[in-house]
């Protein structure tokens, strides 16, 4: 989804081969989500809470169903894939289910929300999470519109579908808090191909918009913005740019892509920032976009050349 460096087209884009599970990162990944969990801080900030995380078959999903599990929530995933679903249900242990989801079926998403509080009783967490990235030439001369609305069907209306049917359980209880994964490429143009960055920007706008509506409720809602991490969707795009090159070379491009020394953007990072926006610590927290990039989208340079 990011722009490299290494190139005016370096664009991180498509997803279509690698999602099929194959070829060899899947042993990568799993491994990654594994160590992962291993480094998630067990506590007991959602105790008793019930959440549903669409798209939590992998990737940040994953590690923030993880997460949850770790503070004392029971957990629905949501994901249109049912065989990595399932099996991460199993993996993530008694706290956590799986349901079927196509987000961009609103019937989908309804029976995803009715399934989690007949299954666990009540919906206090609604995760707006899968999303999709694009592959459309990067000149909007170019632009692909079928898949711009695809694209835009996923990550914006999936989400709509999302805080509408969480809404509606949510609004009589007169509590709950609702999170949406945007991105960095929401925040500042040029980080990706439009049609991506267009979706995440909306996701941000939408998040403001029914803040406005939901606070008369109780109900607090905010979108989290992760910078680059190397999940299934974006290796898959950075393996197609750096076509050949060795997984460890393309994992090492994407932990050096960031400006904060010393470190970069892990899964888990991610989850904590869902699990501070979905708890009680967060509890006068709403309609704002978290951006978890080490400071990357706060400051330009001025490109003077050295005295
Ligand atoms: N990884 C990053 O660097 C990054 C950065 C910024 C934002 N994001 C966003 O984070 C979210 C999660 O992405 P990820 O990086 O973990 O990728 P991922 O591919 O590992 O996970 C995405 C999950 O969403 C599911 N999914 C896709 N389409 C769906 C649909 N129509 N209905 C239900 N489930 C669907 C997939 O099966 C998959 O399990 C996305 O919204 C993505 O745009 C990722």
């Amino acid at each position: 989804m990011l722009w490299g460096r290494a190139g005016a087209t370096m664009f991180v884009s498509g997803v279509r081969s690698f999602l099929g599970h194959s070829g060899c990162l899947i042993p990568w990944i799993q491994s990654t989500a594994n160590r992962e969990f291993s480094t998630n801080t067990a506590g007991s900030k959602l105790h008793g809470k019930v959440a549903l995380i669409t798209g939590a078959a992998s990737g940040l999903g994953k590690v923030a169903a993880a997460t949850f599990i770790a503070n004392g929530a029971k957990v629905v995933i949501a994901d249109i894939d049912s065989r990595l679903g399932q099996e991460t249900a199993d993996q993530l242990g008694p706290h956590a289910r799986f349901t079927p989801c196509n987000v961009v079926k609103e019937l989908d998403v309804s029976n995803a929300v009715d399934f989690t509080v007949s299954e666990l009783g009540h919906l206090d967490i609604m995760f707006n999470n899968a999303g999709i990235p694009c592959k459309t030439p990067s000149s909007i001369a170019d632009l692909d519109l079928a898949r711009f609305d695809q694209v835009m069907a996923t990550n914006v209306r999936g989400m709509v579908a999302g805080i509408k049917h969480a809404s509606r359980v949510m609004i009589p209880n007169k509590t709950g808090s609702i999170l949406c994964t945007a991105s960095v490429t929401g925040v500042l143009g040029g980080m990706s191909q439009h049609t991506y960055s267009i979706s995440k920007c909306a996701v941000i706008g939408l998040v403001r918009s029914v803040s406005s509506e939901l606070c008369r409720h109780g109900i607090r809602i905010n979108s989290i913005s992760p910078f680059v991490v190397p999940t299934r969707l974006v290796m898959n795009e950075m393996k197609e740019i750096y076509a050949g090159a060795e997984i460890g070379r393309i994992i090492d491009i994407i932990n050096h892509a960031g400006v904060l020394e010393g470190t970069s953007c892990e899964a888990v990072d991610i989850a904590n920032a869902a699990l501070y926006l979905a708890s009680d610590d967060a509890k006068y927290v709403s309609g704002q976009n978290l951006v978890i990039d080490g400071g990357f989208t706060a400051f330009k340079s001025l490109n003077f050349p050295q005295p």
